[in-house]
């Protein structure tokens, strides 16, 4: 018998026919009444397959009481209740490692999108402008600083590259780490005033929420630039919206919001801005490498094996 899995949000193609070789699956994604749904399978399922859409709440634990591993697929879970998850003796594993490369290639690319407006240059192109005249100048990137807000391992792949591109490298977390070639900044503040690229990389937690503040957005400048790879909510929207409306801010390169897939319509008819749908680890490579963690994890789970990689 195979061990019963409720996938709670649709995972690649690749990743739901591996999960269906090893066990029967319930698919609440395509659940309409999903309370209904749940209520059916309450006593079989033994494992939750799902993702940052989604999640899993204390209440979907409630839900399928039988649970013993929640897989998300993605390095970031806080979308999961982990604290729910502990209290329950449920384990929780993610997707870290497999998508570094990808993401810290799509800060880059959102950094130089946003000094050298590719973005809105392709713009320009395309409503025939360029007939009428020149494209506005961008900003040299060589010899410029950035800071970045969290040095993981995502972190320190984005201060490898930029390094590549002549950029000057620093960086804010919540302490200082051995071995760490970048200058380390303790006050956000003072970091944010001193560069002219500040990248957001951290995880979501309660400390982090809002940790980009408005201090912090307008220390960054009229010829500033914020990028957002992490998670909306680490960045104050409604501050960053007004400081660039009122140019306190230059530009931000945004892949992440605050309530995705919503934009704040204020960003959409900005030209400084660069927004993305939450493309950080969007290939298929990587795609499918998370999610043969997560059927990996699951799997190693019912056969009484380590987990590969456990955070709760
Ligand atoms: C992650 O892994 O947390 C990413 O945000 C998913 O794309």
């Amino acid at each position: 018998m195979k061990p019963e899995i409720l996938v709670a949000s649709q995972m690649p193609a690749p990743t739901m026919r591996a999960l269906e070789e090893n066990f029967t699956l319930h698919k609440l994604y395509e659940a309409e009444d999903q309370a209904a749904f749940l209520a059916g399978i309450k006593d079989r399922v033994r494992g939750i397959a799902t993702s940052g859409g989604k999640g899993a709440s204390a209440a979907l634990m409630d839900a399928v009481p039988k649970t013993e591993i929640i897989a998300n697929f993605g390095v970031g879970y806080d979308a999961v209740d982990v604290g729910a998850a502990k209290a329950r003796n449920i384990a929780v594993t993610n997707t870290p490692d497999v998508l570094t490369d990808d993401v810290a290639d799509l800060a880059l690319a959102l950094l130089l999108d946003a000094a050298r407006l590719v973005s809105r240059a392709d713009r320009f192109v395309r409503a025939g402008q360029w007939l009428k005249g020149n494209h506005p100048l961008g900003h040299a990137v060589a010899g410029k600083k950035l800071g970045i807000v969290g040095l993981g391992r995502i972190g320190a792949a984005i201060a490898t590259r930029a390094e590549a591109f002549k950029l000057q490298v620093s960086w804010y977390g919540p302490r200082p780490k051995p071995d760490v070639k970048w200058p380390y900044v303790a006050d956000l503040v003072a970091l944010a005033r001193d560069v002219d690229f500040l990248c957001v990389i951290c995880p979501l937690t309660k400390d982090t929420h809002h940790l980009i503040t408005r201090e912090v957005i307008e220390a960054l400048g009229p010829e500033g630039t914020l990028i957002n790879v992490a998670r909306g909510p680490v960045v104050d929207e409604p501050a960053l919206v007004e400081a660039l409306k009122a140019g306190k801010l230059g530009h931000a390169a945004l892949d992440v919001f605050e309530d995705e897939p919503r934009v704040p319509e204020a960003l959409l008819a900005m030209d400084n801005v660069v927004l993305l749908p939450h493309q950080g680890s969007a290939t298929i490579e990587t795609r499918t490498a998370m999610g043969q963690l997560v059927v990996d994890n699951l799997v190693a789970h019912f056969a009484g094996q380590p987990l590969l990689t456990r955070v709760a």
